[in-house]
């Protein structure tokens, strides 16, 4: 009989060692020991194929190659396209080395990018916003003038803010892979890229809202959400339908009981779970067009989950706790029939919160 197990390869990221079959990336490897030791990512996309190499946030040292070369490699590596080695051992957050050239990273991505997070639709769960929040130096050293673009409404949904855009090509991949005609990519090269539509066309098929999802900052944003809310003032819930083209399966962020915006679903990683289409991303902004399912699971340290649901529904979270441990109690009897979500019963809220535990 043949065997067909795949033999595992070891790998040990900041100390901690865990197995992977051969071929898995050095970033996906340290992914599934967890996100404290999962370097940043901010062009890599697990969901779309090739995507990765481009930005540089996720360096780390690999301080010995392998079990039977176990010389360290001598320069920083990208982890989202370096595979692993059996016996590879790799440093991220334990290595000063590292964090300093994630500084670095994070000045050369800012060298463009313009500081207008108070006024961008993005802020709050930017993943700019977020790399340069926690790897980021206090002061940039860039006294030059950043590349400026006018808005350029690319469809009937999307407005592209190039002036925000850090070429990571997610949005080109996302048309590539999920639609099937792709019309539009990064024109030019060098200091000139830019994200442009071939010859003025729109991104016009049933896909084209998700390069919104998939984009890390607020360079593509949806054209029915944009300046209606800052998104921490927004409450998300897992929602689906009986959608003939897409799953189906989507987050509803309401304001008091308007849908004003939806997207598709994301894990921890902040990656798209299943891309949606339009009719339920544009068209969809009913209450009555959704069955709801519960809050949306999001990341405690994200400013997203402050002060998100009535008491009632985090009374062992994290954050709760962590509340009553640190400020005066509030009054917290908002009115949440408005939304639907009173007609689940409690169990159903309790599988999507953190445990106490936590
Ligand atoms: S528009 Fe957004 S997704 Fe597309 S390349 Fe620029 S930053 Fe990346
Ligand atoms: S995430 Fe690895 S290079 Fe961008």
């Amino acid at each position: 009989m043949v065997d067909n197990q795949v033999q595992l390869v070891k790998v040990t990221v900041d100390g901690i060692e865990v197995e992977v079959e051969p071929g898995t990336t050095i970033l996906q490897a340290a992914r599934k020991i967890g996100p404290e030791v999962a370097p940043p990512a901010m062009c890599y996309y697990e969901p779309l194929k090739g995507s990765g190499g481009k930005c540089r946030a996720c360096l780390v040292r690999v301080a010995a190659g392998s079990a039977k070369d176990p010389r360290p490699m001598p320069k920083l590596v990208a982890s989202c396209i370096t595979p692993v080695q059996d016996g590879m051992v790799v440093e991220n957050f334990s290595n000063p080395a590292v964090l300093e050239a994630r500084k670095g990273i994070v000045e050369f991505l800012l060298i463009n990018h313009p500081l207008d997070c108070p006024v961008c639709d993005q802020a709050g769960e930017c993943d700019l916003q977020n790399f340069a929040f926690e790897h980021g130096a206090v002061q940039t050293r860039y006294e030059e003038e950043r590349r400026t673009f006018e808005k350029t409404d690319i469809g009937p949904f999307i407005q592209l803010h190039m002036t925000r855009c850090i070429l990571c090509y997610r949005c080109v991949y996302t048309a590539d892979q999920i639609t099937e005609k792709r019309v539009h990519g990064v024109l030019n090269r060098g200091d000139a890229s830019e994200i442009g539509t071939y010859i003025e066309k729109a991104i016009d098929n049933d896909f084209s809202g998700n390069v919104i999802d998939v984009c890390p900052v607020g360079a593509l944003t949806d054209k029915t959400y944009r300046f209606k809310n800052r998104v921490w003032f927004s409450k998300p819930v897992d929602a689906h339908r009986d959608c003939p083209t897409c799953s189906g399966k989507v987050s509803l962020w309401y304001r008091g009981s308007e849908v004003i915006r939806v997207t598709a679903r994301k894990n921890e990683w902040n990656e798209v779970k299943e891309f949606i289409c339009n009719t339920c991303r544009f068209d969809k902004k009913d209450t009555a067009d959704w069955v709801i399912e519960g809050p949306t699971k999001i990341s405690r340290a994200s400013v997203i989950s402050a002060n998100k649901y009535p008491k009632n529904l985090t009374v062992s979270s994290f954050g709760a706790r962590l509340a009553a441990a640190e400020y005066k109690p509030i009054n917290d009897e908002r009115d949440t029939s408005q939304l639907g979500i009173q007609q689940l019963p409690p169990e159903r809220f309790a599988k999507t919160l953190p445990s106490a535990k936590e």
